[in-house]
């Protein structure tokens, strides 16, 4: 995607933790409506199964399925990477599956695809559950950045290989809640959480959780 209008300036508050707004409220609003319709025309029909992976899907989940006119069925997969700075680490399942999705039309959806390895993992244990078919929808892709070779069928915004946060995604927990994506600043990840007000993460506590 190409933003051709200038940014709107970034909230006071989270001025020195956040370069900048890279895609505003009313942008991600949009292009969510119009994804609802591509995917409300591939799963007529249908009933289907939401599966949504926690935590970043929280903000982007709540406003897709509020745009679906169709008979859904939800539930989530709780998975995390954990590692260090800013590469994936290991994979750790923290929610399993609870509903049945054999035979079912399942649509997979995550905030952001970056190196590929979740929603490779994730597509993996769907699979073997036997669903009917599988779709992937995501926010977020960062192309340049993958390792595993999987593509999202429904992708919101393809975007440069900038460290995002924002509408559910975060850095060591924290931005899920800004309304908007905007760019770290690179002061804020390389020195961990010290320009954060709240204490982070001990280091050797554990690995902080990555983009
Ligand atoms: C983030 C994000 C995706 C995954 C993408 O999850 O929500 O699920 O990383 O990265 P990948 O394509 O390199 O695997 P994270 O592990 O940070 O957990 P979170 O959703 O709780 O933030």
């Amino acid at each position: 995607m190409v933003w051709t209008r200038p940014r709107p300036r970034v909230p006071a508050g989270w001025r020195q933790e956040v370069e900048r707004i890279l895609i505003t409220d009313a942008e991600l609003a949009r292009r969510i409506q119009k994804m609802s319709r591509e995917i409300e025309q591939d799963f007529k029909g249908h009933e289907m199964v939401v599966v949504s992976l926690l935590n970043g899907t929280v903000m982007f989940l709540a406003d897709l399925i509020r745009n679906l006119s169709l008979p859904l069925r939800l539930d989530f997969i709780g998975v995390s990477s954990y590692g260090s700075g800013t590469e994936s680490g290991e994979l750790v399942f923290t929610k399993e599956l609870r509903l049945d999705v054999r035979g079912r039309d399942v649509l997979l959806v995550d905030d952001i695809l970056d190196t590929g390895k979740t929603l490779y993992r994730v597509l993996g244990k769907l699979r073997a559950l036997k669903p009917r078919r599988i779709k992937t929808c995501v926010l977020l892709n960062k192309a340049a950045r993958r390792v595993e070779e999987v593509e999202a069928d429904y992708v919101g915004f393809e975007i440069p290989d900038y460290f995002v946060v924002g509408y559910g995604l975060d850095f060591a927990e924290r931005y899920r809640n800004l309304p908007f994506v905007g760019i770290l600043h690179p002061h804020v990840y390389k020195k961990g959480c010290q320009k954060i007000n709240q204490p982070g993460p001990k280091s050797g506590e554990r690995g902080q959780l990555v983009k």
